[in-house]
């Protein structure tokens, strides 16, 4: 398995952001996980405009958010996307602090655990102590990408019938 980087969205990336969204479709994912609604953004500018907003602030009652994708360092494929919000409100509680997904044709290869690893390195360097990971109970997955990361679950609660899990981290140790 490739070392990852975590890298900004820019435009440059267009033909493979777009490569990257189209590849969930072929697979049947209706969301691209983690990249805060690339799915729902016909214009690709305007997604990159809304990433860049939220990585200043200036949405989410002041709530900044980080967007990366991870890109494979020997050959600069986009891996994953995976976002920080740097806190939480009552509104963002429930979804924690991180969401990621890595592109279909790439799972189950370690890049999950990979690029949560890197992304709390950079929570860490940003001043958080510990972050919430949200997901589904029943996804195995990305429950276990917690676990693999020191993620110990903390909470399990229903919300629109669905039970999901907390897993708190640390970032002492990271
Ligand atoms: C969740 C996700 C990011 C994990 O990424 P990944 O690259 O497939 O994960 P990894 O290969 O690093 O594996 C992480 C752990 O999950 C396990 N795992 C991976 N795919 C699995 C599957 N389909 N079923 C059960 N376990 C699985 C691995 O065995 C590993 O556990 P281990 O360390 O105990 O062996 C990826 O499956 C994904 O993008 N899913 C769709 C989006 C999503 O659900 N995002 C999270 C929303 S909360």
């Amino acid at each position: 398995m490739d070392e990852l980087e975590l890298i900004y969205p820019s435009l440059d990336m267009k033909e493979d952001i777009l490569q990257y969204k189209e590849e969930h479709f072929k697979y049947g994912d209706m969301q691209v996980h983690g990249t805060g609604g690339l799915a729902y953004y016909d214009d690709l500018d305007e997604w990159l405009e809304h990433i860049e907003t939220i990585r200043k602030g200036n949405l989410d009652a002041g709530i900044k958010t980080s967007t990366f994708f991870s890109r494979r360092v020997s050959d600069g494929k986009l891996i994953g996307c995976v976002k920080l919000h740097h806190s939480l409100n009552e509104e963002l509680k429930n979804g924690g602090h991180i969401a990621y997904g890595i592109r279909p044709s790439e799972r189950g290869r370690g890049y999950g655990i990979k690029q949560l690893k890197l992304i709390l390195g950079f929570a860490k360097q940003e001043g958080l102590t510990q972050v919430i990971v949200a997901c589904d109970k029943d996804n195995i997955a990305s429950a276990k990408t917690a676990i693999g990361c020191g993620g110990i679950s903390v909470k399990e609660f229903e919300e629109d019938g669905v039970m999901k899990q907390h897993y708190l981290i640390e970032l002492k140790g990271i």
